[in-house]
C-alpha cells in the first residue's frame, strides 16, 4: 500500500527487526485526519502480520508527535455524521488489536488525539521537548479517543482532571514523574534510544513478549484475582514452549539464547 500521510521503514540489527511508522503531515503538525488514521491502521496491521518484525514504533516529527485530531476536518461534522460513521471508533482502535509491542517515540506536541494515540501504545519514550495535553476543552469538546480513561489510569485522577479540565500541558519531566512516559531522552537521541529498545525486544522470544503485553493489559481490564489467574495460566502455558527450554537452558549454559519463537 502506498502511503501519503505516513512513512514506514524497517530498522535494527536484532534477529527480529523494528517496524517504524512516522506520522507525516508536517504542515498540520501531524493532525490525525481520517486518511492518516486509515493508513496508520493499515501499517500497524501489516507490521503485526510480518514475521520478520518484533516490535513497532510510532513517531512523528521533532516539533509534533501529533497535535490532535484534525480540527479542520471535524469543524463541520454533526452528531448524525459522527454517530453513523463511528467517528474515532472506526479507525482509531486498530492499536488495540496489535499483538506485538508498540512504542510511541514522542517529540514535541502530543495533544488531544496525539496524546491519546501515544497512550494506546505499550510504552512511551519522550524526547526532552515533549509536551502532553488534552486541550479539547478549549474547542468545546472532550477527549474522545480514550483520554478520559487512559490518562487517569496512567497519571491518577488529580493530574488527569487538571489536564483535561484546564488544558494544561505536561512537559516530559513531569510526564515521567507522573508515570505517563517510561523514559525521557535528549531529543537528538530519541530515535537511537528507541531503536535500542527495539533491538533489545528483537532478541527476545516474540510469543513471550506478546503474552507479557496481554497480561499487563489485563491488569487494566479485570479485578486483581482475575488478572492473577490469567497471568498464572499464561505462565504455566509457557512451560510448553521451545523458547522456555531454550531461554533457561541458555542461562544455565552461560550462552545467548537462540529463540525460535515457538
Ligand atoms: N488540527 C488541524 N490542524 C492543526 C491542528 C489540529 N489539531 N493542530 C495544528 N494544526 C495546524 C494549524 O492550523 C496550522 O495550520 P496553518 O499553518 O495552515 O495555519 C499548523 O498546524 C501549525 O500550527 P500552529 O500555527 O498553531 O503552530 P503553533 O506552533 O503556533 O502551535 C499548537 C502549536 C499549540 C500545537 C497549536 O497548533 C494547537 O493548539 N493545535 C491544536 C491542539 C488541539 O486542540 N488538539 C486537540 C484536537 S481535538 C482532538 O484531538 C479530539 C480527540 O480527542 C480525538
Amino acid at each position: 500500500m502506498a502511503y501519503e500521510n505516513i512513512i514506514t521503514d524497517v530498522r535494527g540489527d536484532a534477529p527480529l527487526r523494528t517496524g517504524w511508522i512516522t506520522l507525516n503531515r508536517p504542515k498540520a503538525l501531524n493532525a490525525l485526519s481520517d486518511p492518516l488514521m486509515d493508513e496508520l491502521g493499515a501499517a500497524l496491521k501489516a507490521f503485526d502480520a510480518d514475521a520478520s518484525i518484533g516490535c513497532i514504533v510510532v513517531t512523528g516529527s521533532e516539533k509534533a508527535f501529533a497535535a490532535g485530531a484534525d480540527i479542520s476536518q471535524m469543524v463541520t461534522m454533526d452528531f448524525m455524521h459522527v454517530y453513523k460513521n463511528e467517528h474515532i471508533s472506526r479507525n482509531w482502535e486498530h492499536m488495540r488489536s496489535v499483538r506485538k509491542p508498540v512504542i510511541a517515540a514522542v517529540a514535541g506536541f502530543a495533544l488531544g488525539g496525539g496524546c491519546e494515540v501515544a497512550m494506546m501504545c505499550d510504552l512511551i519514550v519522550a524526547a526532552d521537548n515533549a509536551k502532553f495535553g488534552q486541550p479539547e476543552v478549549k474547542l468545546g469538546i472532550l477527549p474522545g479517543a480514550g483520554g478520559t480513561q487512559r490518562l487517569p489510569r496512567a497519571v491518577g485522577k488529580a493530574k488527569a482532571m487538571d489536564m483535561a479540565l484546564t488544558a494544561r500541558m505536561m512537559d516530559a519531566a513531569e510526564a515521567e514523574r507522573a508515570g505517563l512516559v517510561s523514559r525521557v531522552v535528549p531529543l537528538a537521541d530519541l530515535h537511537k534510544e528507541v531503536q535500542a529498545i527495539g533491538d533489545q525486544l528483537g532478541r527476545y522470544s516474540l510469543p513471550t513478549l506478546m503474552a507479557i503485553k496481554e497480561c499487563v493489559n489485563r491488569a487494566f481490564e479485570s479485578p486483581l484475582s482475575d488478572g492473577l489467574w490469567f497471568e498464572r495460566r499464561m505462565f504455566h502455558a509457557f512451560f510448553g514452549t521451545a523458547d522456555q527450554k531454550e531461554g533457561m537452558g541458555a542461562f544455565l549454559e552461560k550462552r545467548t539464547p537462540a529463540f525460535t519463537h515457538g
